[in-house]
């Protein structure tokens, strides 16, 4: 298993250019199965989770290729089951029951099952589906879902899942009639993945906003898009040059949609400035602590919380972090207390004690965020730190070791 070696201490300087957003590219590479013909996507990230998901829909039959953007033909679908070996390492696989149900009636894709950050469950996913019209049962950990053509619904989620959002949009398209989902997540990918389907010839209204509605057409064309950019990457980035100082500057972040990131780097002291998509960060003096609570879109991202609390260890004062979306999302606490941090865990809330100084060592990643959140931490780390179990990292992060060489870090990946 490969591992990163920071020596920290350096700061950083220099241009860095964020990735194609994994959260919006996993999703849409799902809805290009509701159509047959040859699909184009732009900016697609470099992955574990999107090679999950290529050889996922390969598995059904479409044919992947990278040339000029990945290109994903769908005439030849063959098989409607994602197995339990590719979907047990991404949650996100959940994402092909919708486009296989409402295009061939039917889909047996494996239970997600647990994972290190909390349940996640997928029954809002099933409730919704089955008041279009799927019977659903479930034999050895899988879900058998099938149907004659879906018909529209009003549904009302009970919490605004992403996922749950996704899904039940993306099936909608090809349903017979109009499908309300009200209590909707309203995250940007959302907003991204609705783009696309609207390119495909889908009728979607009020993406974006906690009710979308979709009126289902009989087919939809095949797709040419280009992802948006990974805004919990440039939130990432934005931590890195705050907690290593020095001045950099993002390039491609998504700023309009990352409002509750760059409000609360600039309560801790960050400088900010934005233009057009550009952004320039630097740090100026002793960080301030701040009180955060993560909430569904547009409040501040969970997948943004193990990062920022990395900066929040080196800040003056009692930081509140409060997590509200998942029940177990500080296992990185005890990792950065072996760094020298003082963090208390009290029900869903950490309580960050700031330090002077972070001090090199060895600890390991328990999921993708936390491994960003490490990492982060070893850039300010007195000596020398190594995250091991980085595979966490890769399924999310676009070469995120490379970019902080660029901006002069002195990280690198050991092969083993
Ligand atoms: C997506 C993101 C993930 C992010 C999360 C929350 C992708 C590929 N992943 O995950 O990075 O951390 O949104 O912003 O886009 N829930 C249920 N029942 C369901 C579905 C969800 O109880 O049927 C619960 C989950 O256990 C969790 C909460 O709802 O506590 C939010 O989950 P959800 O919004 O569905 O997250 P994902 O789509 O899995």
């Amino acid at each position: 298993m490969d591992s990163i070696i920071i020596n920290g201490g350096r700061t950083l300087s220099g241009e860095v250019t964020v990735s194609g957003s994994k959260n919006s590219a996993l999703p849409i590479m799902a809805a290009t199965l509701l159509s047959s013909g040859v699909n184009r996507i732009y900016g697609m990230p470099d992955l574990s989770d999107i090679n999950t998901m290529k050889r996922l829909i390969e598995h059904l039959g479409a044919e992947c290729s990278v040339s000029d953007g990945l290109v994903i033909n769908t005439e030849n679908i063959r098989c409607c089951e994602a197995p339990y070996e590719l979907v047990k390492t991404m949650r996100a696989s959940f994402l092909l029951l919708g486009p296989l149900v409402a295009r061939f009636g039917r889909a047996r894709v494996s239970l997600p099952g647990g994972c290190a950050i909390g349940l996640r469950p997928v029954d809002i996913h099933i409730k919704a589906m089955e008041s279009m019209g799927v019977e659903f049962n479930i034999d050895h950990g899988y879900v058998n879902a099938s149907c004659s053509r879906l018909k529209g619904a009003h549904i009302l989620f009970d919490l605004p899942t992403v996922g749950g959002t996704e899904n039940v949009m993306i099936a909608a398209c090809l349903a017979k009639g109009i499908t309300t989902i009200e209590n909707a997540a309203r995250e940007p990918e959302i907003v991204d993945l609705a783009f696309a389907l609207k390119k495909m010839g889908a009728g979607i209204k009020g993406e974006g906003t906690d009710t979308v509605i979709v009126e289902g057409v009989k087919e939809l064309k095949p797709l040419t898009f280009t992802v948006m950019p990974d805004r919990i990457e440039a939130g990432t980035l934005m931590v890195a040059g705050g907690i290593a100082g020095g001045e950099i500057c993002i390039k491609n972040c998504p700023v309009h949609c990352m409002g509750s990131t760059i409000e609360k780097l600039r309560e801790t002291g960050l400088e900010i400035e934005v233009e057009e998509d550009n952004v320039l960060i630097k740090r100026k003096g002793r960080l301030k602590s701040v009180e955060i609570t993560t909430n569904p879109y547009p409040g501040f991202p969970t997948d943004m919380q193990a990062q920022i609390m990395a900066l929040l260890t080196l800040a003056e004062g009692v930081s509140i972090i409060r997590e509200t979306i998942f029940e177990n999302r500080f296992i990185h606490v005890a990792e950065l207390d072996r760094m020298g941090a003082k963090i208390k865990v009290e029900r869903d809330s950490a309580v960050v004690v700031g330090v002077n100084q972070l001090k090199g060592a060895s600890v390991m990643a328990t999921d993708l965020r936390a491994s960003a959140s490490l990492i982060l931490a070893g850039l300010a780390a007195n000596g020398k730190t190594k995250v091991s179990r980085v595979y966490h990292l890769d399924r999310g992060y676009d070469s995120l070791e490379k970019k902080l060489q660029s901006l002069g870090a002195d990280v690198c990946r050991k092969r083993n």
